[in-house]
């Protein structure tokens, strides 16, 4: 056994050589080598194994000499560690000079996406009018989207080629088709099932609709809004959405309100504002017109009330929805809309 342990020390300042510690692995190699020896499985606790069949004469000095022999495998091993990282301090030095003295390279702080920008200031527009922010999921069911909003079963927004669907798995059995959201205005249908009226809240969020060119994308922002209480009237529905185009805009902005139709709201109007380009005197962005189209809105419409629980012949309601692309285009002058997706810095950094 005493020859053994002895060999022990031998193998291990063997192994343990200057060109071994100096290479890039030289510390997974030491620690490869304590393994080896004084490893659970190791040689020393292998010849350990044997003490027991020793005569009890011999045990005790055989004890005192395996002490020995792994403190002094220890103090090898920790001594090799110590001349690796000493090594590899010794190359650094040796190796190529950094200049610490030379300046920094700046990096230019981050910026808010127009999108972003101009979604976070229609919020706040509407919150110093008294609304308050609800939102609701981008992953939708048919009957929020829909059927709950009076679109009728018929009505091409419902179409295959407008929405998407989705479809597989778990989504079979859900109680209705689910679909990814093709505007903000089930989250009124969410908002009012959640809480009973009065409600003045807007809903700013992401929809989705099958429509690609150099006008669409198949992902774009909305921010919907909803005002419920007891007769609230149309002149109201005018008053709030003034203000916020004057807020928005400047306050030299003129609005025109247009009937129009949305299945969800009868009276129905679309609301132009004055050209900001030209203002109103008439140009390419325009079309000559001088006027704008921004948003929809419309009285909110018995049907809905009565699908989202609420008594419709004790509230009355406007709402309204419009388009964050196309707003933050119109403040920003900018004239396509694709640049806002590419996320070239260049185009960002303006904003
Ligand atoms: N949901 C409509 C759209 O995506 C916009 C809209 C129109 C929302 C009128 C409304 C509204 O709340 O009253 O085109």
């Amino acid at each position: 056994m005493k020859d053994r342990l002895e060999a022990m020390v031998t193998g291990l300042k063997g192994a343990l050589v200057e060109e071994r510690l100096r290479a890039d692995n030289g510390a997974a190699f030491v620690e490869e080598q304590r393994v080896k020896y004084l490893g659970k499985k190791g040689e020393f606790s292998q010849v350990m194994g044997g003490v027991g069949k020793l005569p009890p004469e011999e045990r005790k000095a055989a004890g005192e000499l395996a002490n020995r022999i792994k403190a002094e495998l220890e103090g090898l091993l920790t001594k090799a560690a110590a001349q690796v990282d000493e090594l590899k301090l010794e190359k650094e030095l040796k190796g190529p000079r950094l200049d610490v003295t030379l300046p920094g390279r700046g990096r230019p702080p981050g910026r808010r996406h127009p999108v972003s920008q101009t979604l976070e200031d229609i919020v706040a527009t509407f919150g110093r009018l008294g609304f308050s922010v609800a939102t609701g999921p981008e992953i939708e069911l048919d009957w929020y989207n829909f059927e709950a909003l009076n679109v009728p079963a018929d009505h091409p927004a419902r179409d295959m080629q407008d929405t998407f669907y989705l479809d597989g798995g778990w989504l079979k059995a859900a109680a209705s088709p689910v679909l990814l959201r093709t505007h903000t205005s089930p989250v009124q249908i969410r908002t009012m099932l959640q809480q009973p009226p009065p409600v003045r809240a807007v809903m700013p969020g992401r929809v989705y609709r099958k429509d690609s060119d150099v006008t669409h994308t198949p992902m774009f922002h909305q921010v919907e809004g909803l005002f419920v209480d007891k007769q609230v009237t149309f002149a109201e529905l005018k008053g709030t959405l003034d203000s916020f185009a004057k807020a928005f805009f400047g306050s030299a902005v003129q609005t025109r309100f247009r009937p129009s139709f949305f299945p969800f709201t009868e009276p129905s109007a679309e609301v132009d504002v004055s050209c900001v380009m030209c203002a109103g005197k008439g140009c390419r962005v325009c079309k000559n017109s001088g006027w704008l189209e921004v948003l929809g809105s419309g009285m909110v419409h018995p049907n809905v009330f009565t699908a989202a629980g609420y008594d419709a012949t004790q509230v009355t309601g406007f709402a309204f929805g419009m388009g964050v692309e196309r707003l933050a285009m119109l403040r920003y002058r900018i004239d396509d809309l694709r640049t806002m997706f590419e996320n070239d810095y260049r185009f960002l950094a303006q904003f």
